[in-house]
């Protein structure tokens, strides 16, 4: 949680217990990769996690059986869950496309702007590459500037801008180029 930005009810109004089992529950069923770098210790210094269908990801992680859906409508903040949902559908974005995406970047707050971000974002476009993946999308804060400023230094391109949730949102892609020859 801590390689979140800012306020994180802001980031996460489903709260922490629906985000964690978000993330556990995708990597386990196979609907997201994630690629860590980790300190000489061990502690996590950063994470990315892509997956090859966004449309998939939120259902298969979360709504994908009546357990889970038991688990997210009781489990989730219910201030949080009405934001979400007003958000949601008043951004334009209530139906998503089966793009591959790369979902969340984060560097734990003592190791940032040491190149781990620059580092996270090579290791997803190889592993996007591994799966066969040529082109891919991300959702950003406008105002996020860091984060901006890596996607651009990592050849994304503003597709377009639109509203959420009170926050002014870039759409970037990038298209992969192939793979050299082995
Ligand atoms: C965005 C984030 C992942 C960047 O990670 P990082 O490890 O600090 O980034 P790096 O050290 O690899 O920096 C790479 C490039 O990013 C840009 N950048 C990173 N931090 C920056 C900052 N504070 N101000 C301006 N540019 C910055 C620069 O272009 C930098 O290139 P440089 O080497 O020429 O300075 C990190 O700040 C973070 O975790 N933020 C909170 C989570 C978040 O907002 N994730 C994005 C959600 S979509």
């Amino acid at each position: 949680m801590e390689t979140l930005p800012g306020d994180i009810s802001d980031f996460t109004p489903l709260g922490a217990r629906t985000v964690r089992r978000f993330y556990a529950n995708a990597i386990a069923r196979g609907a997201a990769t994630v690629c860590v770098t980790s300190a000489a210790d061990g502690s996590l210094l950063g994470f990315v996690m892509i997956t090859p269908d966004i449309a998939a990801l939120f259902p298969r992680s979360l709504l994908a059986g009546p357990g889970d859906i038991a688990r997210f409508v009781f489990g989730a903040n219910p201030f949080g869950l009405a934001r979400a949902l007003v958000a949601k559908l008043t951004s334009g974005t209530a139906t998503v496309a089966a793009v591959p995406e790369l979902v969340y970047l984060g560097v734990s707050v003592k190791a940032r702007g040491q190149g781990v971000g620059a580092a996270l974002m090579d290791a997803a476009h190889a592993e996007f590459r591994r799966q066969g993946i040529p082109r891919y999308e991300l959702n950003v804060h406008e105002g996020n500037l860091s984060a901006v400023k890596l996607y651009f230094a990592k050849g994304l391109s503003v597709a377009r801008r639109y509203e959420k949730g009170g926050h002014t949102m870039y759409n970037m892609t990038k298209e992969l180029e192939s793979a050299p020859p082995a």
